[in-house]
């Protein structure tokens, strides 16, 4: 049963004049009620579907393979997350181009299904609370598993799940979580990755706490538009898996984007044995509002006591601000009108594919405003959460986007999870639906199911307008008729305004526009290597120049500005072409974060600092005393361009325009003046350069964080003798890392590169196959004491068995031991794993090694693997395996072998720049001190720089 309270607090709790400080009235310390440890270090991975589903459905809690917490996962390699195994693997034309010609999927069963294995301890205290697994998002349809128990299964890539796991824990003992992950199906049509490459956390609560996404913060100002104060409102829900209703008192505590308190206040609620949703609200008098240009965040920390003790307490950041869409304005913004200078972006990145360290979606954000972009659509899924948090804090609008359209059960609850997770966040700004669907956009029951999801999000927010990015012109039918703003993708032209006069009651935005497409430093269609001139020229027919559709956006307000397609290159979709190509054209940045020259276009109209570019490069031997086209990027009011110190002429630059000229090519220095109001207020100059004769290494952040998580992003440049970038060189590069880190990936934007952007470290295996067994009928395998099990016992004068047959020597209902003695060297105990693997042990019974009982016996569906490494000893060893057989056949079949783990050759790591530049990620240990990374090519001279890891105090994790 729900229990709402209403309870209003203003002017009771609301310190409207004065602020109290920390220092004036200091917080009473907090015992830790709530735990949330990052849980991404020290998984073990294992490519390959070679046990199944892992699941039994017959019986409970008996996992099999992987999924049973006495499977060995020794030999497997150890992997941190996040992490995508779809970027580790070749590039292969027969692969799905769409999603980056990666030999993953359909096509590629061997490489499609995962394991991913993690083994942790717990405290018997734990046993008082509740723990929950978290996933932010794994790529895709996973199972996971928890000491052999199946605990749940998720489909969607995209969105986060949670799983309360506290039955099943093993409090006091060691704890094993299993993922198995089936990336075989895809959901979208660009670059997925696959695996676990979002954060997964442990969370601990009491059992008498604040909901998974409970606390909902939410402001208004009257009439929607920001003068005056702000009244908050607070919604907590709140969870209690005791029995009896528990009388709690919330304590709540509100800070300023300074940190010093505003308002607190206190509630005593009955939490009955089930949710109860507590609301309160307070008035802040001198909002600080949030914009892309003013960051400000605000924090509610929400603490719930029972009695003397303190249940749990979260931290909710938030900010204040109003949004609203005008059908007539545009886009508002705390009541101003406010152009969206968006772009569309999918998840990857070069080197990580999927998997982005947090560091990355910083670096990514910071890099769109750099160009003015205040807006970001997280095209065509759920985003991760660090992502939005990076947004709240740099000051970047988002479009949330919902994956799929659909009422059914599973999609309303995968959205309705979206807006609970997504609503405190300031910066997300509007939600989207979907994205073309092109087969169900204009029928009834599209528009039925837009209605079912539109009405869904209100329920949950009341507060952000909603979407749906429609491929579709002057269309007033289906999805169009009722969604609240209607989205454009592509379409710019007489249509648009066409349906803006018959509808003009209807907001508009720009969902989706652009997809020019261009190569960085490449001024010619190249259709066999797969490269597109980045003079701005090219587009697929759907789409448009950066001019063209900027120039028809920027002068009607009504369609409250566009989002790009897209802010970054991502792989997958290599429109125009097909392979060799394996990512898309279509950023404005690479792959890498580096500029393409619309880079400069979008700068120039987006921001109001001066902008001066020139393009193309100026290194043309060969091409003396022919025409290139030489545009100037500016919004300056003229530009005069000079070749060697001679003008070229002056031109005056139209608004949201570019400027040409066709210059004779001759070497040396090609420049400009950029003038406003008649004064030089920018100047460019673009070199013809020397050979390349040197790598330079620039790092973003010559310092980071020891805490096994931050990172580098290090600029690979190859230079001439002056240290200009050599604009066409293309050198291999090899790379080395001394010192506490690691190198996480490589990249440099060449949609046709094939070279790997991670290099994953090798092992072999040694198998001695253990023959020899003898084999004793009638004894009982779930005796509590089995002495034919000892070590000591002689079974020489017991029956010879071989165990290399595909079915075992038992018949219905009997019950046998099996014995073997065999010898263990040292070298042999050396080996970074040690395991004994049976290809099938059928029955039901125990494995004993050396008389010491490891546990019952594996599923005969796979081969049993236990880790033996601190079992075994040098000399003679025994093995038994007690069996009674309830099928048609039993026992030992399909061959025993010891395995042993013997490392590869150590991973050199390498790229080559592309037009210049490449990109190397360089990875923090938790350990702190001196990096150093080399950088080396055949005839160029090499460049060592240090990267100091500084000792920090990482956030909670498992250890
Ligand atoms: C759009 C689609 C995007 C991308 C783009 C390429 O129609 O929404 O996901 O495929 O085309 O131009």
């Amino acid at each position: 049963m729900k229990r709402i309270q209403r309870i209003l607090l203003i002017g009771l709790f609301t310190l409207v004049a004065g602020v109290i400080s920390h220092a004036a009235n200091p917080p009473a310390p907090v015992p830790i009620a709530r735990e949330r440890l990052l849980m991404d270090f020290g998984w073990k991975f294992y490519l390959g579907n070679d046990w199944g589903i892992g699941q039994n459905l017959a019986k409970a809690g008996a996992g099999y393979g992987p999924a049973s917490p006495i499977f060995s996962d020794a030999s497997w390699r150890q992997v941190n997350l996040p992490h995508d195994w779809a970027i580790e693997l070749p590039f292969d034309a027969k692969a799905d181009g769409s999603h980056g010609f990666k030999a993953v999927g359909g096509a590629f069963p061997q490489n499609s299904v995962s394991w991913y294995r993690r083994t942790f301890n717990l405290l018997k205290a734990d046993a008082n609370r509740r723990l929950w697994l978290e996933f932010d998002g794994v790529f895709r349809d996973c199972t996971v598993f928890v000491n052999g128990w199946s605990v749940g299964r998720h489909e969607s890539g995209y969105s986060g799940f949670r799983y309360d796991i506290t039955d099943v824990a093993n409090f006091g003992g060691k704890n094993v979580v299993a993922v198995r992950v089936d990336a075989t199906q895809s959901e979208g049509w660009f670059y997925e990755g696959a695996g676990i490459y979002r954060h997964v956390w442990l969370v601990k609560t009491m059992p008498v706490s604040i909901a998974p996404d409970g606390i909902y913060v939410q402001s208004s100002f009257r009439n929607n538009a920001p003068g005056g104060s702000a009244q908050v409102f607070v919604q907590a829900e709140l969870q209690n898996t005791h029995t009896a209703s528990a009388d709690a008192v919330i304590i709540w505590e509100m800070y300023a984007p300074d940190d010093k308190v505003l308002a607190r206040g206190r509630e005593p609620v009955r939490i009955d044995a089930a949710n109860t949703t507590v609301r309160y609200e307070a008035k802040v008098d001198a909002p600080e509002l949030w914009s892309p240009e003013t960051p400000k965040l605000y924090k509610l920390v929400t603490t719930l006591v029972v009695g003397s003790q303190t249940m749990d307490r979260v931290e909710t950041v938030f900010g204040l601000r109003t949004v609203a869409f005008d059908a007539q304005k545009g886009f508002l913004l705390n009541g101003q009108p406010y152009v969206i200078k968006g772009t569309c972006n999918h998840q990857d990145h070069a080197g990580v594919g999927a998997a982005l360290p947090d560091r990355l979606q910083y670096f990514r954000i910071a890099k769109l405003k750099e160009m003015g972009g205040n807006a970001y659509r997280t095209s065509h899924n759920p985003p991760t959460p660090e992502l939005l948090e990076a947004c709240d804090r740099l000051g970047m609008l988002v479009m949330d986007e919902n994956r799929l359209l659909g009422s059914d059960a599973a999609n309303i609850d995968r959205l309705e999870r979206l807006i609970k997770r997504d609503r405190n966040h300031p910066s997300v700004v509007i939600w989207s639906i979907a994205n073309e669907e092109f087969s169900t956009q204009g029928t009834p029951a599209g528009k039925r199911v837009a209605t079912t999801m539109q009405a869904a999000i209100r329920k949950l927010d009341t507060t952000r307008p909603i979407t749906y990015a429609a491929p579709v012109g002057n269309d007033f039918i289906g999805i169009n008729e009722i969604i609240e703003v209607r989205g454009w993708n592509y379409h710019i032209g007489q249509g648009a305004d066409d349906y803006h006069a018959a509808h003009p009651k209807q907001p508009n935005v720009g969902t989706e526009q652009g997809s020019t497409v261009g190569t960085r430093g490449i001024y010619t269609n190249d259709p066999v290597l797969g490269y597109v001139s980045a003079y701005d020229e090219n587009a697929p027919e759907w789409a448009n120049t950066a001019h063209d559709w900027w120039s028809f956006y920027a002068p009607r307000p009504w369609l409250s500005g566009g989002f790009v397609w897209t802010g970054f290159d991502y792989r997958g979709e290599p429109t125009p072409y097909d392979w060799p190509c394996i990512n898309s054209h279509f950023g404005i940045y690479d792959t890498c974060g580096f500029p393409k020259d619309n880079f400069w276009y979008y700068r120039s109209w987006w921001q109001d600092t001066p902008v001066l570019h020139l393009l193309p490069h100026w290194n043309w031997p060969g091409r003396e005393g022919q025409e290139i086209v030489v545009n100037a990027l500016s919004n300056c009011d003229e530009v005069e361009l000079f070749l060697n110190g001679q003008s070229l002429g002056k031109q005056a630059m139209a608004r949201d325009s570019k400027l040409s000229w066709k210059v004779k090519y001759a070497p040396g220095v090609l420049s400009a003046k950029g003038f406003k109001a008649g004064q030089v207020v920018a100047e460019e100059k673009v070199e013809t350069t020397g050979a390349a004769v040197a790598v330079q290494l620039l790092p973003d952040r010559p310092v980071i964080d020891a805490n096994g998580e931050d990172a580098s992003i290090i600029t690979v440049a190859v230079a001439d003798e002056q240290g200009r970038v050599v604009p066409v060189a293309n050198n291999l590069i090899s790379f080395s890392l001394e010192g506490p880190g690691r190198i996480l990936g490589v990249g440099n934007g060449n949609p046709s590169c094939h070279e790997p952007d991670t290099f994953v470290p090798t092992t072999t295996s040694r198998s001695i196959s253990i023959n020899g067994w003898h084999m004793k009928k009638d004894i009982d395998p779930n005796a509590a004491t089995i002495p034919e099990a000892a070590e000591s016992v002689d079974d020489s004068t017991w029956e010879a068995v071989d165990v290399n047959a595909d079915n075992g020597p038992l018949a219905p209902h009997e019950r046998a031991i099996f014995r073997v003695r065999f010898n263990v060297t040292a070298e042999d105990l050396a080996a970074p794993a040690v395991e004994l693997w049976f290809g099938k042990i059928d029955g039901s019974g125990n494995v004993f090694i050396n008389g010491q009982k490891i546990g019952s016996t594996g599923d005969s569906r796979a081969p049993s693997i236990y880790d033996v490494k601190a079992l075994l000893h040098v000399g003679e060893n025994s093995v038994a395996v007690a069996i009674a057989n309830y099928g048609l056949t039993a026992g030992l079949s399909k061959g025993v072998a010891l395995r042993l783990q013997e490392k590869g050759a150590p991973v050199a790591w390498s790229r080559s720049v592309f037009n210049g530049l490449a990109q190397i990620i360089v990875q923090s240990s938790k350990e702190a001190g001196e990096l150093k990374l080399t950088a080396q090519a055949e005839g160029l001279k090499s460049v060592t720089i240090p990267i100091q890891s500084k000792a920090v105090i990482a956030r909670p994790a498992l250890p």
